[in-house]
């Protein structure tokens, strides 16, 4: 059934802008996307949305409705009263471009300073073997689609610019946590952890974790074993013992650090 959607839409680019009233005809079982698209199509060709896949996949329809961090393309109007004006902002952490669409290039900054795996020696056989537990316990951080609704929503970064700078974000956590539980990978990511991406700023709100659309468990299952992971780095007696006479230690996943 068609009824008559009240919107309100932030319309601006870096210089400023506003929020601006429209009404536009929608009908049950669309989503915020589909009523925006409609807006652009009959009222304001020059509205600037991004978007991709309209399936929650891509992770480019990122927006706050309402205030609240979300996907446009995964918003369904039949969670509002039909007599409700649905509002529309771009996110508010990153700089606007125009009208819904921000400039996430932070995002892109972050992941540069993150070194990819690097796997040690081959078994005898030429294969690798590595538990499935350790696969598993990675996959559901790859299911990550870099909507960059939780590093909106982080208050370190959303609120304080200057944090930007030292501060990589939950999204990122979630990548440090994956690439340092990896049995098989050389790297000791903890140190860069803690200093050049700032996890000790991370203060464990878990509000990363309410806005994701992907579920991940981002505090409990990555920010907090990397918290630990770097103590144990920091202040486990033992370590330091060794780090100091140079000696060479295991952690818990078995490789070696110097
Ligand atoms: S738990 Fe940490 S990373 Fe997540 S939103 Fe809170 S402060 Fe930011
Ligand atoms: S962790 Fe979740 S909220 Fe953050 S970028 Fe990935 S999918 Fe989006
Ligand atoms: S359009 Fe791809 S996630 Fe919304």
């Amino acid at each position: 059934m068609a009824y008559d959607l009240k919107m309100r839409v932030w319309r601006g680019d870096a210089d400023g802008g506003e929020l601006t009233d429209y009404t536009v005809q929608v009908s049950d079982g669309e989503v915020v996307l589909d009523a925006l698209h409609r807006l652009q199509a009959t009222q304001t060709g020059d509205l600037a949305i991004r978007w991709n896949c309209k399936a929650g996949k891509c992770g480019s329809c990122s927006a706050e409705i309402n205030g609240r961090p979300r996907l446009m393309c995964m918003t369904r109007l039949s969670d509002f009263d039909q007599a409700e004006t649905i509002t529309v902002t771009p996110m508010r952490t990153f700089p606007v471009i125009r009208d819904l669409v921000t400039d996430v290039s932070f995002n892109y900054e972050k992941a540069k300073q993150l070194p990819y795996a690097e796997l040690g020696p081959r078994d005898a056989d030429g294969k690798r073997r590595m538990m499935q537990v350790d696969v598993e316990r990675s996959q559901e951080f790859r299911t990550c689609i870099e909507c960059y609704l939780c590093q909106d929503v982080c208050h370190v970064v959303r609120d304080h610019e200057d944090n930007k700078q030292h501060f990589a974000g939950p999204r990122f956590f979630i990548r440090y946590a994956e690439l340092d539980m990896h049995p098989l990978d050389t790297h000791d990511r903890r140190a860069l952890a803690q200093d050049a991406a700032g996890l000790g700023m991370c203060n464990i709100t878990k509000c990363c974790t309410e806005v994701c659309p992907e579920g991940i468990h981002i505090t409990d299952n990555a920010i907090i074993p990397m918290k630990e992971r770097v103590v144990d780095r920091k202040y486990d007696p033992l370590v330091w013992l060794g780090n100091k006479i140079g000696l060479r230690s295991q952690d818990d996943e078995g490789r070696t650090e110097v």
